[in-house]
């Protein structure tokens, strides 16, 4: 399987990387606008370079593209790759809008090629453990569950590239980081009825959010809490996912979400519990999240079947922070259906 990268800058190398480690898969092209950016994969990986999209696609022998791009970008570039007859990996956010998120679930539709969005972080081993435990239904009738990022993004790293920190391109600490742990949120609680969110940005000189906080009504009837900021002193301090049941408790946590803080669950005895927690601590990281979302694209191809983490998945995830941010500019409730279209 031959794979093409679009946009090699910081979150190309885990594609390459990811690439590299596939048994069968090739990087065989990259393209950026920059050409100092595609140095590294000429020589590390004998890539071909492209300056130009077109150009790059008229390759036969690519398979796959993964549109590394800033996330404003995604849309026109992914809708390209799928006319090309290319299957798509786009990262998160799949786009800034429903209508480009719609544009690309749509080329991809009718050229008959795959799409996944990359939201690696669903492939931690505590994330997984934490799916089992949960569609075991051993937490029992859940009454809330709470997602929190407390980051340090300082200046330095918004001023890296003039997309970050704006509405067009990037969005703020909603869109870009924390949309991993809403896609969580969604992935164990099910669809979202109605979000009120308040947002502002108070440390860093960029336009969209450094700081969010909102709550959720879940369509099972459970609430949500989310609190995530980039504005945090002196570095990352915590990710950290809570679930609230009626017959559990369980909070993965760290500075990034890695491990188990905490388990009691009435239906695991502490035998159970300390091999879950030690088995984590044991592999906090497992296969990079990158590698899965790859590894699944190219099963999917060969099975004829959607990716796991397919286009519809990052649109809901990309209308769960949209619901946000249209609740903290409005100041009121937004009432929304997250619909499960696929
Ligand atoms: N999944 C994750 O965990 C994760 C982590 C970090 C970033 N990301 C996402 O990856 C994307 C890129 O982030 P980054 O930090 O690598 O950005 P970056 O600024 O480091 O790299 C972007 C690259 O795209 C190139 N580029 C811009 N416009 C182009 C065009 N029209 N054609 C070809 N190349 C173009 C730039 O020259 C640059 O080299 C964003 O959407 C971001 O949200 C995802």
């Amino acid at each position: 399987m031959n794979f093409a990268i679009v946009g090699c800058g910081h979150i190309a190398k885990k594609h390459a990387e990811a690439i590299q480690n596939i048994e069968g898969a090739k990087l065989i092209a990259v393209c950026d606008k920059v050409p100092q950016m595609m140095e590294f994969y000429i020589e590390r990986y004998s890539a071909k370079p492209y300056t130009d999209l077109t150009e790059m696609l008229r390759n036969d022998d690519i398979d796959v593209v993964c549109i590394c791009t800033p996330s404003g970008l995604h849309a026109p570039l992914a809708v390209d790759v799928a006319n090309a007859k290319k299957h798509v990996i786009v990262e998160k956010p799949i786009a800034l809008t429903l209508e480009d998120a719609d544009a690309i679930i749509e080329a991809c539709e009718r050229n008959n090629v795959k799409l996944s969005v990359v939201h690696p972080n669903r492939f931690r081993p505590v994330v997984q453990e934490l799916k089992k435990i949960v569609d075991e239904n051993r937490l029992g009738k859940i009454s809330h569950a709470n997602a929190t990022v407390r980051w340090n993004r300082n200046q330095e790293y918004y001023d890296q590239a003039p997309w970050r920190g704006t509405k067009a391109f990037d969005g703020g600490v909603l869109m870009n980081q924390a949309i991993h742990n809403l896609d969580l949120l969604l992935w164990f609680m099910g669809d979202v009825e109605e979000v009120y969110s308040m947002a502002a940005t108070r440390l860093r000189n960029i336009e969209a959010e450094d700081v969010s906080t909102g709550v959720i009504r879940f369509k099972n009837g459970a609430l949500g809490v989310v609190e995530a900021a980039t504005t945090i002193y002196p570095r990352n301090f915590e990710e950290s996912l809570s679930i609230f049941g009626e017959t559990g408790t369980i909070k993965i946590g760290g500075p990034n979400a890695i491990y188990f803080e905490h388990i009691n669950v009435a239906s695991l005895d502490d035998e159970t519990t300390d091999y879950l927690i030690n088995k984590v601590k044991e592999d906090p990281f497992g296969k990079p999240g990158h590698q899965w979302i790859l590894e699944d694209m190219i099963q999917a191809i060969k099975e004829n079947r959607k990716p796991i983490v397919d286009g519809y998945e990052g649109r809901k995830a990309l209308q769960l922070v949209l619901a946000f941010y249209e609740s903290a500019e409005k100041n009121q409730p937004i009432n929304l259906s997250v619909k499960i279209t696929n």
